[in-house]
């Protein structure tokens, strides 16, 4: 199954002043995505910028596939202005999933700011099992957040300035959750996609408690199918593709 294809936008609307929703109409032919993979995706028709940019997947619709995304640079401004109709080359779906938690466990899900589009679909599989942990900058921030509560057990937002939920990380958060929880923690498995400080902190909290926990790197990438050595960090075990060995690692594999 060919994993390059050419989708059409189907919408690709704002859901905030910096944040797009992209809906895709791909082939039936395309291999069933699942949460934590990414697609490629083209963002220019021209040749600058040349590169294809990666992007979570965030939903799997009945034709399609969502994608959530923040406008940072080039790229994602231009992919932005992209009308309804508009043919664009994508390549995927790509990399390692978020693996399932054992069937009595609670998945704990970290989310920082458009981290958030990497965990969604994840969330919603679990049907009022997941505990969220959702960061952002400010309230503005916080995206889908009442969609994600209709199927999350429950949500705990942080926001650094405090205008939304606790203030403070999402790693706060869970820190404040586990030191204060009642129930065996050994019950528990931890999910999370963010900024890498973020990432890290989660990963020294799941340590400490001996938790399982899984990470969903995101590294500047060029190919996004192994062949540029781009994207790699450092594991226990020597260096790492996040594009194929990746984007999920399980948390102690990475050194921080
Ligand atoms: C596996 C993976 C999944 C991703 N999923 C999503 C997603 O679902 N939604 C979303 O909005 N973004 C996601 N990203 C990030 C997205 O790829 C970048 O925001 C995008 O490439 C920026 O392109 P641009 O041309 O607009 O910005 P550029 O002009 O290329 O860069 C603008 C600024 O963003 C920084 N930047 C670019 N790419 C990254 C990156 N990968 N990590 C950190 N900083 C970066 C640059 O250093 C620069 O400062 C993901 C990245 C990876 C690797
Ligand atoms: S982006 Fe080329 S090896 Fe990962």
């Amino acid at each position: 199954m060919s994993r390059y294809f050419k989708a059409e936008i189907q919408e690709n609307r704002p859901v905030h002043t910096v944040h797009n929703l992209l809906t895709l109409n791909v082939p039936v032919s395309m291999p069933e995505p699942r949460p934590g993979q990414f697609f490629m995706i083209e963002a220019n028709k021209g040749t600058d910028p040349l590169l294809k940019r990666a992007f979570s997947l965030f939903r799997k619709t009945g034709q399609g596939v969502q994608i959530l995304y923040r406008v940072r640079g080039k790229g994602t401004a231009i992919l932005k202005e992209m009308k309804k109709g508009t043919l664009l080359e994508v390549l995927g779906p790509l990399g390692t999933c978020y693996p399932l938690p054992p069937a009595d466990a609670v998945p704990l899900v970290i989310a920082g700011g458009i981290g958030i589009a990497s965990v969604f679909s994840f969330v919603e599989q679990f049907s009022r099992r997941a505990i969220v942990f959702y960061g952002a900058r400010t309230k503005d921030d916080l995206l889908m957040l009442d969609e994600l509560q209709g199927f999350a057990k429950e949500v705990r937002v942080s926001t650094d300035d405090g205008s939304a939920g606790t203030k403070g990380t999402a790693a706060d958060s869970l820190r404040h959750f586990l030191s204060h929880h009642a129930s065996p923690i050994t019950h528990h498995c931890i999910y999370a996609c963010g900024p890498h400080l973020l990432l890290k902190a989660v990963s020294e909290i799941a340590g400490a408690h001996k938790i399982p926990s899984y990470v969903s790197m995101e590294e500047h990438m060029a190919c996004g199918i192994g062949a540029c050595l781009g994207c790699v960090v450092k594991t226990r075990d020597g260096y790492a593709r996040v594009c194929k060995e990746g984007p999920v690692f399980e948390a102690r594999e990475i050194v921080w």
